[in-house]
């Protein structure tokens, strides 16, 4: 497929609009698409080859641990071989160091992560507010189902038979991807700050999301309520549309850098 790429007039446009002090940036699988992750929907998604029902709700891992497992093992070492791309990258250098500048992502794939802290390091003494907000978790956490620890966690999954999947080292209890799955609901505190980051931001950048799924969609929605200019960067138009001052129609490893990497 051949990415459109965004005009010159509308990129000045959307750079006076993110030079606010104040921009939340919600990110989804389009941005991490030209890293090699795979989108969820639509022809080549990853919600056309499996079923949602089968892998990445509760009742299924209560029913099968051991096969849920197989397919994250198997989704943590693809993407685990993905690396940041061109607009990951220039979020990064964009954001960090500027409180006012936030990332909220419904990406479980750690990229954003990755594009602050290159091989890992330093992961841990990044400032918390440099942070995405991952809302629906990591495919690299791992969360017990017993005492719910959860903690950072790229080890080999072994999910040969229920006996070999990973254990909790404090209570024993079988760990757990720690992503959210259907019919869960998100972290109350990711939520409610997401939330407050959209009432008093000044402008939304959404970049790579269908905007299908709630209550994510609602965070860009929720800011362009309080009177906040909405930028969408997709190739396909969306249910965020209608809402955006501005749509360009381009993708994000191209233009994120074109329209973050001015002097502001
Ligand atoms: P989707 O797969 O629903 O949508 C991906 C979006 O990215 C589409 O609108 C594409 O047009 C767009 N896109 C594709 N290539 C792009 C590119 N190069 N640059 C910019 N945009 C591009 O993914 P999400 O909206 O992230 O939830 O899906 C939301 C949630 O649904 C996911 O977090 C996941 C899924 O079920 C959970 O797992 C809880």
């Amino acid at each position: 497929m051949t990415i459109p790429s965004a005009g010159p007039r509308e990129i000045a446009r959307v750079c006076s609009i993110l030079a606010a002090g104040r921009v939340l940036v919600l990110t989804g699988a389009g941005i991490s698409a030209e890293s090699g992750v795979p989108v969820f929907r639509g022809p080549e998604g990853v919600w056309k080859r499996h079923r949602p029902e089968e892998l990445a709700t509760p009742a299924a891992f209560a029913r099968d641990p051991r096969l849920v497992w197989e397919w994250y093992a198997w989704r943590r070492e693809t993407v685990g071989g993905c690396r940041p791309n061109a607009a990951h990258r220039a979020l990064a250098r964009w954001q960090r160091g500027r409180p006012g500048r936030r990332v909220v992502t419904q990406n479980v794939d750690g990229l954003h992560l990755l594009a602050l802290a290159p091989k890992g390091a330093g992961l841990d003494r990044l400032d918390p507010e440099d942070r995405p907000l991952e809302l629906h978790g990591s495919l690299f956490r791992t969360r017990c189902t017993g005492c719910d620890l959860r903690r950072p966690d790229r080890s080999t999954i072994d999910a040969t038979d229920e006996s070999t999947l990973p254990r909790c080292g404090e209570c024993g209890a079988l760990l757990r991807p720690d992503v959210v799955w259907f019919g869960e609901p998100l972290d109350g505190r990711a939520l409610e700050t997401a939330l407050g980051l959209a009432e008093s931001a000044e402008a939304v950048l959404v970049v790579g999301t269908s905007g299908v799924v709630q209550p994510a969609a609602s965070i860009a929605t929720a800011a362009t309520r309080s009177g906040a200019p909405l930028v969408e960067v997709n190739p396909e138009s969306t249910p965020l549309t209608p809402h955006a001052t501005v749509s360009l129609r381009a993708g994000a490893a191209a233009t994120l850098p074109e329209i973050l990497d001015t002097p502001s």
